[in-house]
């Protein structure tokens, strides 16, 4: 099989060395497993920042009114990478007690968060109204009715916006992404059953809550950026609601959910195949249609559109994955390669979706041998982690080169949801290096054995 090493890595600015060894921010990925012991997670500094302001640069350019760039800490809740992100001009976005605690940990103050979710506990609410949280986006009447009652009992204002359910379901995805699909998905007020006049004819009576307008967010990985001004469109009927109850839109929060250009969500169609039957689909195809000056300016048309001449909102995004996606890579040593002839060959690596890797159950990602690129592909192989069960895989039937035990191979676009996902199922989480014009530096050291046992009590 024909392929040029290179091209395979250049989408993600990483190079290689004479050697056709692969290296990220100047270091090279090989030594840095030996340094720091594998699994190991790598950060590009650089490529981080410049992606961040990039993206900010594209909201701003495109959109006339005021704007404000929140990184969904969910999707790599590492405070270094966090802060990487902060100094790039991004804030924060959250979804529970830890989240809040790590953005106030990184240096964010109360007015630079948005909180979302439909699992805001008492404690939770409580902990945002005591830190001047900037944005409560209400997930349901109840939620409402609570908050006003915290807002009443410790003698609290707080603004808020409404997420909307606005059925949308992008297109290629697996429904189980669908996060504004109104089947397939618990979140938000019901537009179409009629819960947003509800929510209004409550709201005029909350003398401490003041709404500021609406929020929607509609899947993760989207691959088509129409999909986004599709649903930002399906809110005129709340906006002339809001309209009817003499509020007007101040703020526009239209989530995350931008997809990236060389990893991508198997469709339902391939998750079946590939869970069923091993049908592994070939890598990604580099999509142009995911850059952020199309996204921005799909997205600023659309909200142009709804408002019709009114007031101009502030806009509010909260991207995740594709502020993080492409600067990060796993790498993985491969212990062991089994072979059952005529049947299947495994490489045994230090981590599968047990441990590390659960995105590769439902993504796409490349992955490269990191000290020798450019090796030609020879055949499929299971790649299987190291927990004793036989899902612990990071891919069946992945086109490889032959890999020799104590090689390492790397899982490229791993900045999204893997260090989420992480678990310590067996074996202790990796530490997290960042790479920057060649020097680099522990974001997080590797979890002890030690630690992994320090919080569990043992009764005679
Ligand atoms: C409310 C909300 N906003 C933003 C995001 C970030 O999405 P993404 O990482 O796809 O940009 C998520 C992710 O699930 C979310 O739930």
């Amino acid at each position: 099989m024909k392929q040029s090493g290179y091209n395979r890595i250049s989408h993600w600015g990483l190079e290689t060395n004479q050697q056709g060894e692969l290296v990220i921010g100047g270091c090279n990925v090989v030594e840095l497993g030996n340094l720091y012991g594998t699994p190991l997670h790598v950060v590009d500094v650089g490529r981080l920042k410049e992606t961040a302001i990039s993206f900010c640069e594209a909201i701003e350019m495109a959109y006339p009114g005021k704007t404000s760039v929140h990184f969904a800490v969910k999707c790599n809740p590492v405070p270094g990478i966090v802060r990487i992100l902060k100094t790039a001009g991004v804030k924060a976005e959250i979804m529970s007690e830890y989240e809040l605690l790590l953005a106030l940990k990184v240096g964010y103050n109360g007015s630079e968060l948005v909180v979302n979710g439909p699992y805001k506990t008492d404690s939770l609410l409580n902990a945002c109204l005591e830190n001047r949280i900037r944005l409560l986006n209400v997930d349901s009447l109840t939620e409402l009715e609570r908050i006003n009652q915290l807002c009443c009992k410790l003698d609290k204002t707080t603004e808020v916006l409404f997420r909307i359910n606005p059925d949308v379901v992008p297109a290629g995805m697996n429904s189980g992404s669908a996060a504004a699909s109104r089947k397939g998905s618990p979140f938000g007020l019901d537009m179409k059953g009629g819960e947003v006049r509800q929510a209004f004819e409550r709201i005029q009576k909350m003398e401490r809550i003041l709404f500021k307008g609406f929020h929607i967010h509609i899947g993760s990985g989207v691959q088509r950026t129409d999909n986004f001004s599709k649903a930002i469109l399906k809110l005129k009927g709340v906006v002339n609601l809001a309209g009817t109850y003499g509020y007007r839109i101040e703020v526009l929060d239209v989530g995350g959910g931008l997809g990236v250009p060389d990893s991508r969500e198997m469709t339902s169609l391939e998750l079946l195949l590939y869970q069923a039957f091993d049908y592994l689909p070939s890598s990604p195809v580099h999509n142009n249609e995911v850059t952020f000056k199309r996204y921005a300016d799909s997205v600023a048309a659309a909200v142009l559109e709804l408002i019709n001449g009114r007031d101009l909102p502030e806009l509010v995004v909260e991207p995740g994955r594709c502020l993080v996606s492409s600067s990060q890579l796993l790498i993985l040593k491969v212990h062991q390669v089994k072979e059952r002839k005529g049947i299947r060959k495994w490489l045994i690596a230090d981590a599968g979706i047990g441990t590390l890797t659960m995105p590769t159950f439902y993504e796409l990602h490349e992955i490269v041998l990191c000290n020798d690129v450019n090796r030609k592909q020879s055949g499929r192989v299971t790649i299987a982690g190291p927990g004793c069960f036989a899902a612990d895989v990071v891919y069946r039937n992945k086109a490889m080169p032959d890999v020799l035990p104590g090689e390492m191979i790397a899982v490229l676009d791993s900045g999204a949801y893997f260090t989420s996902w992480e678990s310590s199922f067996g074996f202790p989480r990796p530490a997290i290096v960042s790479a920057m014009d060649g020097r680099h530096t522990l974001l997080r050291v590797r979890e002890t054995v030690d630690q992994m046992v320090s919080l569990d009590v043992l009764h005679d």
